[in-house]
């Protein structure tokens, strides 16, 4: 998956596999047409219109398997069962919670909504883990009902309010506790989340007067709680991480902290869930987290924390979205206006602005992320122009892609692909100026299907009521 890719020349590529960021099933025929799994993409774009999310079924269910199956190696290496859990939050639908969960993942779900599209999908209870730094009175209700496999308490308060909740229903509810390690990594400030200064998770520094840490007095009050069960710790600490280092140091925190637990109370606890944040390419030229290589250090990293203090190893957990969904998407856009400006420095910046934007991808004017686009309608050998693509949206921030070269006869009705769109993309979709988010369409062995139809002003008015 992580094969060599051919250089950004501008120019539309040669035939052949595309290679990272875009999925592996992806390639630029003879004719210069692009295909994602046999079908065209011109093709797709005619039957479902543009702005178009594709995800590559094949691609986003291979990566599924190659996390689960390193996980599963490495940590069976060290003595220690893994789940892997499918981070709905980067995307999810009811068919893409079956694909997941055919591969053998669990789902982790952030909010109601999610847990009712994985229940939908069939995914049984069990499986389903929910998470959410303000889970609502309903929220704790519905992943009751559905009998999840845990629910990760993010704060005192929570702890509560399961507690109510599973003495009004008269059940064990399964709790792991959100550890802040301290730990500050990832792709940007607002997706760092295990530093002091953010709203997630319970602290593992201790008080002033050295006093319990809140992660161990939050982990006392769950053991305390006779509705309550407490079955492990929980870690994130943050997301599109690409130095695997931060991982091994949180997971280090974690289990001294449980090692703690069990020296305080004789409880050793049964799990530890070293949440997901995996890194992926986004550039041609990134190079992304691999499956193997994060697996084997987490597992020997764990192995060797276990040893020194003198622990048995627990059952593990992860938790990728990103690095499942994110290279299996693209998204397609028609191009419209086309506007050269002369820089200061005497370049020329071609504004090439496409019928979607920052409703549709968001994290370019939200955390800065860069993406790269090709040329995907036709092929062309003119010389490249340094372009900007940009949005239709009402704001100069509405950018796609900040910097990317394109052919310079690029034109109105051109159709463009941007790579890697498949994670928080239509997750984090908008109706920003009352524009009707793009459909979903997976495609397959030549074959394409609707997941998530387009939005439509007639979806619009209906909301509204008057
Ligand atoms: N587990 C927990 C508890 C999380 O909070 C997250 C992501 C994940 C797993 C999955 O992380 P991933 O493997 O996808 O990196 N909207 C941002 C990313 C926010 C991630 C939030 N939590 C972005 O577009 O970059």
């Amino acid at each position: 998956m992580n094969g060599s890719l051919p250089a950004p020349s501008g120019e539309t590529t040669g035939p052949g596999t595309l290679g990272p960021p875009w999925s592996a099933g992806t390639e630029r025929l003879l004719d210069g047409s692009v295909a994602v799994a046999g079908m065209d993409v011109a093709d797709l774009a005619t039957r479902f219109g543009t702005p178009l999310y594709v995800l590559d079924e094949a691609d986003l269910r291979a990566r599924a398997r190659a996390w689960r199956i390193a996980f599963e190696r490495a940590f069976a290496a060290v003595g220690a069962p893994v789940d892997v859990y499918y981070a709905g939050k980067a995307f999810l639908s009811v068919a893409v919670a079956r694909w997941v969960h055919a591969e053998g993942l669990r789902v982790d779900t952030a909010t109601g909504g999610e847990l009712a599209v994985a229940l939908a999908a069939g995914v049984p209870g069990p499986h389903l883990g929910l998470h959410g730094n303000n889970k609502s009175d309903a929220e704790i209700a519905a992943a009751l009902d559905a009998g999840v496999g845990r629910i990760v308490a993010d704060s005192r308060v929570e702890i509560d309010a399961l507690a109510a909740a599973a003495a009004a229903r008269g059940v064990v509810v399964p709790v792991m506790v959100r550890v802040t390690t301290g730990v500050h990594a990832g792709g940007h400030e607002y997706i760092s989340t295990a530093h002091e200064d953010q709203k997630f998770g319970l602290s593992l520094a201790a008080g002033p007067d050295d006093e319990d840490s809140p992660a161990l007095a939050a982990a006392l009050a769950v053991l305390a709680r006779p509705g309550l069960r407490l079955i492990g710790l929980h870690s994130h600490i943050g997301s599109q991480i690409l130095d695997p280092s931060g991982f091994v140091v949180a997971a280090r925190r974690v289990l001294e902290l449980r090692a703690q637990i069990a020296r305080r109370t004789g409880v050793l606890l049964d799990e530890v869930d070293l949440g997901g944040g995996y890194g992926i390419a986004y550039l041609p030229d990134d190079v992304p987290l691999d499956p193997e290589r994060v697996a084997k250090d987490l597992a020997t990293a764990v192995a060797e924390a276990a040893a020194e203090l003198g622990t048995p190893l627990p059952r593990f957990s992860v938790e990728p979205g990103r690095a499942i969904v994110g290279p299996a998407g693209l998204t397609l856009y028609t191009v419209g206006t086309v506007k050269p400006v002369r820089l200061d420095d005497g370049r020329v910046r071609t504004y090439v602005a496409v019928d979607g934007g920052m409703s549709d991808n968001i994290r370019p004017a939200l955390y800065g992320a860069a993406y790269h686009a090709e040329l995907v309608g036709r092929s062309s050998d003119a010389t490249p122009v340094l372009a900007r693509v940009v949005g239709k949206h009402c704001e100069s921030g509405d950018i796609v892609v900040s910097e990317v070269l394109l052919p310079g006869d690029v034109r109105a009705g051109d159709l463009l692909a941007v790579a890697a769109t498949g994670a928080y993309g239509r997750s984090m979709a908008s109706n920003y100026n009352l524009v009707p988010r793009p459909p979903v369409v997976a495609v397959r062995d030549g074959a394409a299907r609707v997941l998530v139809r387009r939005e439509t002003v007639a979806d619009l008015l209906a909301l509204d009521q008057g």
